[in-house]
């Protein structure tokens, strides 16, 4: 029997109490007569910091009534294992409950916590996806293959936290960590956490898909991956175009970018159909697809560019969020449009200087060949103005200087409208993915239009000077709909350990926050159009 921070007469009568309560310390031994390992549940419950100096622990409704069953044996060994924990802060006891023979309890921060306005997010659900997360791993390190989890007053939060927090990508690995299953605490709120798994595993597809290297996930096995997922649904439609279809379109530039690689190009068009009408104008979403982007002639350094297998995050996100509407039957038309291909320097690649044409007839300049998100773009954009379109959202991995200018923080929005901010805005607030609008200035177009060969350049005159603005500005040389949003994910792909509930690796972000968009457009009765 382990209670390392034991000290008193109180503290050993309750050790006696409490046969196999063990360790309270994260790693702790396990108690006697109980192997880890063993089958059974683990539960994660959380606690808030307290409001009061007295040290108590403030329970969540479900804390409160597991601490009771246990008649309060909970509170006290948590009060005798030292202050309050912070938030995402845990301790581990063995042996509490014969149904739980691990239960983490996680610092959850304060119980008021809701809309932070300066950090633009719900810190509360950031909190709950945090501390379930770190607590679910946790249970995951005692190899148990299952978690009970506290919803914590927010079950959709809680199973976000539970469903990203567990994920990792180890398709190719022998050794693998063991499976959890989280399962929700109680259940009262189980079609809140329902809707919590299907949000969370939408992000993990598009995780899944950009974390995977670019030899396994080439234009034609991406599409065929999404195919698969979206199979069982009878309102969903999926077109595998080749590269025959894409000549037909006369998408020059996105034709141009394709043609230096030995991987055939695709353009995967969705047509999820899930509006009372199926003639209801269309939400479409529009995602970058190249599987590697080696830069082209204008080759990138080769340090680090393996993480440029993730330059289908756009298509990877958009996707994803089509398969995770879907599976929430949102009453409304989104079609997705994704050009997939490498982008691979050869003796066909595009060369500094050549010029092409973009489906609607304008040429570019293509003065760097590592500028070549924009020209699938072109041409994807041109053909997103098919559909009589409720809006039009593109999401893309375009610049580096937008992670540059923001990092990891947020997601930058280049809109042309503000009924289409203010819906993305809001959705971002909730999911924690945030977004920040930048500037679609005719002062960025001077500098994408001022060009000596063609109608446009490809890259902004002042070259690097705001780089992610002259990319949006590009965009907007092939947008005639009144409302488009350009969202540059680049400096989001990735996470390295800055969202605490998302490990080490390519993100999926901003997945759930246009799955949310998706949602309260298809609540917006006033259809802005
Ligand atoms: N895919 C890259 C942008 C990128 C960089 C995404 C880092 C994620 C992380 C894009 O195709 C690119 O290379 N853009 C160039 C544009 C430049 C040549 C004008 C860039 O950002 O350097
Ligand atoms: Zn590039
Ligand atoms: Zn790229």
């Amino acid at each position: 029997m382990l209670l390392p921070c034991v000290r008193s007469v109180a503290a050993r009568r309750l050790a006696r109490d409490v046969p196999r309560a063990c360790s309270c310390s994260p790693q702790g031994p396990s108690p006697r007569g109980y192997s880890r390992g063993a089958a059974g549940k683990g539960l994660v419950l959380g606690v808030y910091s307290s409001e009061k100096n007295d040290g108590a622990a403030q329970f969540t409704s479900a804390g409160d009534a597991f601490d009771k069953l246990l008649a309060g044996k909970l509170r006290a060994l948590l009060s005798l294992c030292g202050p309050p924990l912070k938030k995402g802060k845990t301790r581990v006891f063995h042996g509490l409950h014969q149904d739980f023979p691990s239960v983490v309890v996680v610092g959850l921060g304060k119980k008021n916590a809701g809309i932070n306005d300066q950090e633009n997010w719900n810190e509360g659900k950031e909190n709950i996806r945090t501390a379930v997360a770190v607590g679910c791993r946790q249970i995951q390190d005692l190899e148990i293959p299952c978690v009970e989890v506290d919803p914590c007053g927010d079950a959709q939060a809680a199973a976000e936290g539970a469903v990203l927090g567990l994920h990792e990508y180890n398709e190719l690995k022998q050794k693998k960590k063991p499976v959890v299953t989280p399962q929700l605490h109680g259940s009262a709120e189980n079609a809140v956490w329902q809707k919590g798994v299907i949000y969370a595993e939408g992000q993990n597809l598009a995780r899944y898909l950009m974390e995977a290297p670019a030899n396994y996930i080439t234009p034609i096995k991406f599409a065929e991956h999404i195919e698969q997922k979206l199979r069982s649904f009878s309102n969903v439609k999926v077109h595998i175009r080749p590269e025959s279809w894409i000549t037909t379109q006369e998408m020059g530039a996105f034709l141009s970018v394709a043609k230096g690689s030995a991987e055939p190009p695709i353009f995967l068009e969705i047509h999820y159909l899930g509006g009372a009408n199926t003639n209801d104008s269309p939400l479409v979403f529009v995602g970058k697809g190249v599987t590697f982007d080696s830069g082209g002639i204008s080759l990138k350094p080769s340090s680090g560019m393996d993480a440029m297998r993730a330059d289908m995050g756009g298509a990877a996100t958009v996707c994803s969020a089509i398969v995770t509407a879907a599976a929430l039957k949102l009453p409304l038309n989104i079609i997705g449009l994704a050009p997939l291909c490498e982008n691979m320097p050869s003796g066909k690649a595009n060369k500094p200087g050549d010029v092409v044409r973009a489906k609607n007839g304008k040429t570019i300049q293509v003065d760097n060949t590592d500028a070549e998100g924009r020209l699938l773009l072109a041409d994807a954009l041109c053909y997103a103005h098919n559909f009589n379109a409720r809006a039009i959202v593109n999401a893309a991995t375009l610049t580096g200087a937008m992670d540059v200018a923001l990092g990891s923080a947020a997601t930058g929005v280049f809109t042309n409208s503000s009924w289409l901010w203010t819906h993305l805005y809001e959705a971002s607030i909730l999911t924690g993915d945030r977004v920040w609008r930048m500037p679609l200035f005719e002062h960025y177009t001077k500098q994408v239009t001022d060009c000596p060969l063609a109608d446009v350049s490809n890259i902004g005159k002042y070259s690097r000077a705001g780089g992610a603005c002259t990319a949006a500005a590009f965009l907007k040389e092939f947008v005639t709909a009144t409302h488009w949003a350009h969202l540059d994910i680049a400096g989001v792909m990735s996470n390295k350990d800055e969202v605490p509930y998302l490990r080490k690796g390519m993100a999926g972000r901003p997945t759930r926050t246009l799955v949310e968009f998706a949602a309260r457009l298809s609540q917006d009765s006033h259809n802005a159009k």
